[in-house]
Parts: C-alpha cells; sequence; structure tokens
C-alpha cells in the first residue's frame, strides 16, 4: 500500500529525514518510535507531501507520489492526523469533522461517516455544537482523529495519536 525508498528529506541545508525505507502493507498497523527531533513527524510530513523530499522515492497504491500535491493525496485517501491537532479553534466539533469530508471521495459518505465517528467517539456527538478551541486537550485530539476518519481513509497517519488521551 505504501513504500518509501531511501527518502532523504532537508529543511533548508539541514538533512533530517537519511535513507528511510519502508513499507507499510494493507490491514497492517505501523508504529514509529523514536527520541525527540529524530524526524518522526517529518517522515509523517513527508508521505502526505506538507515537507518535499529531495531524493528517494515514495509510492501509494502503486503510484509514485514524486509529483502528485498534497491535496491530490488527501483525494486518494492518504490521512494525515498531524502533531497538535490542528483543529479550526472557532469552529464547532460538527464543523470541524465536516472539514475532513470536504473531497469528493468522501463527500457522499459525509452523513454515514459522521454517524460512524459519533458511535465510536460518544462525547464527539455529545459536544457537537461547542466550539473547537474550548474543549479540553484530550477532547480536541478526539475530534482530530475523528475528523482523519471523516476523510475516508484508505491509509490513516496518526501523528502522537495518544496525547492527551
Ligand atoms: N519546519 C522546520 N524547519 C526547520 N527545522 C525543522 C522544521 N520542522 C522540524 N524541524 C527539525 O527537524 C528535526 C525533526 O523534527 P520532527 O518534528 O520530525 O521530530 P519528531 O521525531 O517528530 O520529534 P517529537 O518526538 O518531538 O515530535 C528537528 O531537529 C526539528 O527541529
Ligand atoms: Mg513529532
Amino acid at each position: 500500500m505504501l513504500e518509501l525508498r531511501g527518502i532523504n528529506t532537508f529543511y533548508g541545508d539541514v538533512q533530517v529525514l537519511r535513507d528511510i525505507s519502508l513499507n507499510v502493507n494493507k490491514g497492517e498497523i505501523i508504529t514509529i518510535v523514536g527520541e525527540n527531533a529524530a524526524g518522526k513527524s517529518t517522515i509523517l510530513k513527508t508521505i502526505s507531501g506538507a515537507v518535499a523530499h529531495k531524493t528517494g522515492s515514495l509510492f501509494f497504491q502503486g503510484k509514485d507520489l514524486s509529483r502528485v500535491p498534497p491535496h491530490v493525496r488527501v483525494e486518494m485517501g492518504l490521512i494525515h492526523v498531524p502533531e497538535g491537532r490542528r483543529l479550526f479553534p472557532q469552529m464547532s466539533v460538527k464543523e470541524n469533522l465536516e472539514m475532513g469530508a470536504y473531497t469528493k471521495r468522501a463527500r457522499q459518505k459525509r452523513r454515514e461517516n459522521l454517524l460512524h465517528v459519533y458511535d465510536m467517539l460518544p462525547r464527539m456527538k455529545e459536544r457537537h455544537k461547542q466550539m473547537a478551541g474550548s474543549m479540553s486537550g484530550g477532547e480536541q485530539q478526539m475530534c482530530a482523529i475523528g475528523r482523519g476518519l471523516m476523510a475516508c481513509p484508505d491509509l490513516l497517519m496518526l501523528d502522537e495519536p495518544t496525547l492527551g488521551l
């Protein structure tokens, strides 16, 4: 499903990822562990396209992602729940969840997925009208995970998913 081969990523002149290779098969759960600043978040950002890699190759479901912009990767089902939640604080929980389903692939299933998220995370149903920024840290984390699920992921990348939970 996902293949990284010899990925090198830089921030300016500073190389953060050196020769990263990994495979993720369908149905697999892969965990990346490492000390602070090791480059874990940068691996996920490279896969979602938030950061461009300099050399190496990146394939998702057999397609080369090198020239595929981030929003098209999302449309392909490659979903990133970033470290630090990145919710829209002035919008309600429901609106944040719906923002996860703005793609063509997810829009048709928006209602169904919303019910699924409310079923999995009942707290989000209780709080659906509350402003996201006024919830507790753990509740915000639930909302961020729910928003990722709203996007109909084929591959879901969760950065520090249990933070605050
Ligand atoms: N936008 C950026 N510009 C410059 N340097 C960056 C940028 N983002 C990250 N870095 C640097 O890249 C390195 C890897 O950061 P990254 O966020 O990938 O680490 P991490 O393994 O996720 O750490 P943590 O466990 O603390 O979340 C760090 O040295 C960090 O300072
Ligand atoms: Mg990180």
